[in-house]
């Protein structure tokens, strides 16, 4: 594998809306990002990704982008953003942007241009396309539920919308698109931005014959995903971007890729591949429903052990892919992929244990280092995303009760991870002085980062030792480079593995999710722990010399350096 400047890198992501507001308006902002930076970077953090903060009506949250060019006056101004930039590289971090390019805002001028003269150049941007019958081209349903089709009012045709009806698809077929696209990308890269976590990219091509498919649901729609499966030919839009804009500035990039066809991984991440990484989701497919969020499936420790195993044995012969517990898409980890039992502070510095220290280039999601979790609502109008509303009704019209939809809501809402950061015990956990755009989880008052600074075993100082565990000179190699392998498999309550360098250094991480002790013996023995999530000795030596022992309780982990 070809070595590459962020493979040691340790990256955050920040949903700024909801990260530090400073001027009391209720949304999180560039300078509330600036003040944090110390944070950050004595959490370990190297790479900050930053969610849309480019200007937006706010239909889905930024990710409707109406001007590429400018930052959303939400988020502060232009000046602001250099000055955060300036100020990361003072501290040896870099920043990423999210690249929305599948769909823009029905509010950027290019549609609304199309709009005005929908047989014009603009209209060329997007797909315009004829209606049959004085229909609807065909039955594709959007992510977002309903058809993918809106009217382009005044004429016969339609426009495509993969997403909400205020997120028009961008056209890729179309060359002049395209370069106005690159042109956009590389002046953000000559800004010295680092590079790009690459929104819904997969979807970007689309088969033009746009034909039927067969209903999978009682509105007699199919779902889009199923064209995204079928059409082939993306890849040659991906290596025309990256020879375009992101191979000239070395630039990281990392993908949102659903739905790949399994023989394209190394053409997606291996050493020439189109991305620098894209995010592993196999944890978060895994528990997905067939029809929607009311049939997501429960949490099941050896399933989701086993599949993350899979994931990692395939991914390191091709690429390195970025590992995440959670993000502003997905509930909180905390919530989801802990047994009952394990809902506390020390299950969840074994879930960071066994996430961080995977083959990979870990992603905190704000929040996750201090242990964030789901949060109620009464009621479906205290949700704000766009998803959630429709996934709410999708459970009604299964025949959930209100009170089943409300818990569907619980346990998947996007919303989930969106709540404000809590800072502190204060008034609105230190976020704002004013009314925060989305109210904030109660449990602030226990959960909140000041209380964990100040507390040497707590997560928030776990997170931090982690961190540095993983950048330690001595192990830096093996826990960067180092094969992944699984160990213990045929125990069901254990997660374990080795990260071994070419040298043999071995590093072995075991946790213990399960409610009794486990006991898992040590060929060879342990030379030395090098983190514990209970801070006691783990280690019992054996009578033997050669040999030792180590006793996890539930919800202990523990990192040895193996002889
Ligand atoms: C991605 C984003 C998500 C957004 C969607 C449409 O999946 O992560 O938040 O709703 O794309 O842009
Ligand atoms: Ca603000």
């Amino acid at each position: 594998m070809k070595k590459k400047w962020w493979h040691d890198k340790i990256a955050y992501q920040i949903y700024p809306k909801s990260f530090l507001d400073t001027n009391g308006d209720g949304i999180g902002d560039l300078r509330g990002v600036i003040t944090k930076l110390d944070y950050l970077k004595e959490l370990g953090i190297d790479i900050i990704w930053l969610s849309p903060i480019y200007q937006s009506p706010f239909v889905d949250q930024g990710y409707d982008i109406s001007d590429y060019y400018n930052i959303g006056e939400e988020f502060g101004t232009m000046k602001d953003f250099d000055e955060l930039l300036a100020e990361t590289k003072k501290r040896d971090m870099y920043v990423v942007m999210d690249l929305v390019v599948n769909h823009c805002s029905d509010k950027h001028e290019w549609f609304q241009k199309a709009l005005k003269d929908p047989y014009g150049k603009y209209a060329g941007y997007f797909h315009f396309v004829k209606g049959k019958d004085g229909r609807v081209p065909n039955n594709w349903r959007s992510y977002f539920g309903g058809s993918v089709w809106e009217p382009v009012p005044g004429t016969d045709m339609y426009y495509l919308h993969f997403f909400a009806k205020e997120q028009p698809d961008l056209n890729w077929e179309n060359q002049e698109l395209r370069q106005e696209i690159y042109k956009m990308i590389n002046w953000w890269l000559e800004k010295g931005i680092a590079g790009f976590r690459i929104d819904a990219i997969i979807n970007i091509k689309k088969d033009l014959r746009f034909p039927s498919f067969e209903p999978d649901g009682p509105d007699g729609l199919a779902s889009c995903i199923k064209m995204v499966e079928e059409v082939g030919g993306v890849g040659d839009y991906f290596e025309d971007i990256k020879r375009n804009t992101f191979a000239k500035y070395d630039a990281f990039t990392v993908a949102e890729v659903f739905n790949m066809k399994e023989d394209e991984l190394t053409e997606f991440i291996g050493d020439d591949g189109h991305f620098s990484t894209m995010f592993d989701f196999s944890a978060h497919t895994l528990m997905q429903g067939e029809k929607g969020w009311y049939e997501n499936k429960t949490f099941d420790f050896k399933g989701w052990r086993d599949t993350i195993f899979a994931s990692q044995l395939q991914l390191q012969k091709v690429g390195f892919a970025a590992n995440i517990i959670e993000n502003h898409d997905e509930p909180r980890g905390a919530s989801r992929f802990l047994p009952e039992h394990a809902r506390n502070e020390a299950g969840k510095k074994m879930l960071a244990t066994t996430s961080l220290l995977l083959y990979g280039i870990p992603f905190i999601y704000q929040g996750q280092e201090i242990g964030m979790t789901n949060c109620r609502r009464e009621d479906i109008s205290e949700y704000d995303d766009i998803s959630t509303k429709d996934q709410y009704r999708e459970a009604l019209v299964a025949g959930c009760t209100k009170e089943r939809a409300m818990e569907v809501c619980f346990e998947n809402s996007r919303d989930n991870a969106r709540t404000p950061m809590q800072w502190s015990s204060g008034r609105n956990a230190g976020f704002t002085e004013g009314e925060p755009w989305l109210a904030l989880n109660s449990n602030y008052r226990e959960i909140n980062v000041e209380e964990q600074a100040g507390r040497s075993d707590s997560l928030l100082s776990y997170y931090k030792a982690l961190t540095a565990l993983k950048k330690h000179p001595e192990y830096k190699e093996t826990l960067t480079y180092g094969r992944f392998a699984p160990d213990y498999e045929e125990n069901g309550d254990v997660f374990a593995f080795h990260r071994i360098s070419e040298a043999g250094q071995d590093v072995f991480v075991a946790a213990n999710y399960g409610k009794e002790p486990q006991t898992l013996m040590l060929a060879g023995g342990c030379e030395k722990v090098l983190l514990s999530n209970m801070g006691k000795e783990t280690v019992k030596k054996e009578e033997t010399d050669c040999s030792g022992c180590l006793t996890l309780d539930s919800c202990e982990a523990a990192v040895l350096l193996l002889r």
